[in-house]
């Protein structure tokens, strides 16, 4: 489960280790975070261990997944949830902010999901979610390598569900506004509520119901993107 230290990675790594999954918490930069979140796995009866890796090296993540084989014996589930998001208007992107962007968002789930199938193929089953934006499919407006690095993410969701199929399901959720950037404001998460159909965020639990479906609910959806966005497409 990468990026699972912090925040929505958080919030579905608790919900796997709810449901009896020993969950690899993956973390970059927050490593209390990731312990604590281990701590609270533990604390309700669960079991997890905290694993760092830098996204943006594919020698890490080829690490990173034999390590979780290592310490568990086995790789059932693999969550893509680790991102970077950062404003950045055509006319200032530069080539760090476009590698940044597609290297943590597109080449590191292409590269997490190809080592960890190898060995779910050899176990002959395996989920693998991603996590992307209604972003992906609309673009937000002056977050170029963002939104091209997600539209990204749903076609790595069709093309890795052809290629894993039949023993790998490989699917999408496409998040709308759950947890605004944390410099956000009051009136700036009440608007982003308003543009929504719903006229709410969606909580830790709307995301984790729709990842433990592609996990546990089904075996029969593969390459699909399911938007849960609150309507925010639509509005
Ligand atoms: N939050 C929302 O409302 C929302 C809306 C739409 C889509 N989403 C999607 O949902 C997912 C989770 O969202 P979020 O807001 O919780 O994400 P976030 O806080 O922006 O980032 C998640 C984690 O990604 C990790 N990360 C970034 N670059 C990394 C790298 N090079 N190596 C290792 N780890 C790296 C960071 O780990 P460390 O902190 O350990 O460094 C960070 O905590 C993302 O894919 C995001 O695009 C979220």
């Amino acid at each position: 489960m990468t990026g699972a230290a912090r925040r929505v990675g958080k919030a579905i790594a608790l919900a796997l280790a709810q449901r009896g999954a020993r969950v690899a918490v993956h973390y970059g930069n927050s490593r209390a975070q990731a312990q604590a979140t281990v701590a609270e796995i533990a604390q309700a009866g669960g079991q997890a261990l905290a694993l760092q890796a830098n996204l943006e090296s594919v020698a890490e993540i080829k690490g990173l997944v034999a390590r979780v084989v290592a310490a568990f014996g086995t790789m059932d589930i693999l969550v893509n949830s680790a991102s970077v998001f950062r404003r950045r208007p055509l006319a200032e992107v530069t080539e760090r902010d476009w590698d940044e962007h597609l290297d943590t968002n597109l080449k590191a789930p292409f590269f997490a999901a190809k080592f960890a199938a190898e060995r779910m193929r050899a176990q002959g089953q395996g989920k693998i979610v991603n996590i992307g934006d209604w972003a992906g499919i609309r673009p937000y407006r002056d977050y170029l390598p963002y939104t091209v690095s997600k539209a990204g993410l749903i076609g790595l969701t069709r093309a890795l569900a052809k290629a894993l199929a039949p023993e790998v399901q490989v699917n999408c959720v496409a998040l709308g506004p759950v947890m605004p950037p944390e410099e956000y404001g009051p009136e700036e998460i009440a608007k982003l509520a308003r543009a929504t159909l719903t006229k709410r965020l969606g909580s830790a639990a709307d995301v984790a119901q729709a990842v433990l479906f592609f996990c546990e609910g089904t075996d029969f959806a593969t390459g699909a993107t399911l938007l849960l966005d609150g309507g925010r497409l639509l509005a």
